[in-house]
């Protein structure tokens, strides 16, 4: 059992603290970035982009994400295991629960799918059977064929009306946390408010629950040469890793990261 459990992150919440969460993919970084504070180690198939080189997620499959978080597991210090479940691996309720469980298995406390409220079933399903869901709104990443690039979602009324019935559909159905991608600050902080669970942003402004960025990014690191906007450098003017994870950690917990000029208007 972690330090951190989904209680921990629902008393957070209601205390007004905001959680810390990073990516992390192997022991070494799961053990620094626990002993800078970090309460939730996001093993993400992003690994697909700044560990293996492709140029999207969806060349990652259930076994690249069980080595990663076997690995993330070992070096783990008492936070909460965060994994994602990767394309298409969770296409059918048979393939989700099969899935889940090899996940499970490796390390992970909780999963994270991608998706609106058609994911309903399967989180209520995964959460009769004891595995906790994070549920992932906003961009994407694993759809950006149909969304038709890396874009800021839900600036539409439409689209933002969409987004908060699906936030509360997800929660109705169970889903322990909720995670927002690249939404216009106003939005996300709206749905926060509105949903019991807790909700972290990553390009959704300050006012969520809590933070979470890549790692490689926010030591940066990138192999495009492209860094998104909501992404700040932890590591100007830091003289080692463990002190530019503290200063996310710090900036997370005292609201100065992410500042305004990392969110996105509507
Ligand atoms: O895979 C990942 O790293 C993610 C974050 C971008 C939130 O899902």
């Amino acid at each position: 059992m972690p330090d951190v459990t989904v209680t921990t992150l629902q008393s957070l919440k209601q205390s007004g603290e905001k959680i810390a969460m990073l990516t992390c993919y192997d022991a070494t970084f799961a053990q620094t970035v626990c002993q800078a504070g970090i309460e939730v180690l996001l093993v993400g198939d992003s690994l697909g982009m700044v560990l293996q080189g492709h140029d999207s997620t969806l060349p990652v499959n259930v076994t690249d994400m069980a080595y990663h978080t076997a690995c993330v597991k070992r070096g783990n210090q008492g936070a909460l295991i965060l994994v994602d479940l990767p394309f298409m691996a969770y296409a059918t309720i048979e393939q989700t629960l099969q899935n889940c469980a090899v996940l499970m298995q490796a390390g992970a406390h909780m999963v994270k799918l991608e998706g609106a409220a058609w994911l309903a079933e399967p989180i209520r399903l995964l959460a009769e059977r004891g595995v906790p869901v994070c549920a992932h709104l906003g961009l994407t990443p694993q759809a950006v064929n149909i969304l038709g690039g890396y874009k800021v979602q839900g600036r539409h009324e439409a689209q933002a009306r969409q987004m908060r019935a699906d936030a509360m559909a997800l929660e109705q159905a169970g889903a322990a946390m909720l995670l927002l991608e690249c939404v216009p600050s106003d939005l996300a902080t709206e749905i926060s408010q509105a949903v019991k669970i807790p909700v972290i942003g990553i390009g959704a402004g300050s006012g969520t629950d809590g933070q979470v960025l890549v790692l490689h990014d926010m030591l940066g690191l990138s192999l495009s040469g492209r860094t998104p906007k909501f992404v700040k450098n932890f590591m100007a003017g830091q003289s080692s890793i463990q002190n530019a994870l503290s200063a996310y950690v710090k900036a997370v917990k005292d609201g100065s990261f992410p500042a305004i000029e990392h969110g996105f208007s509507a």
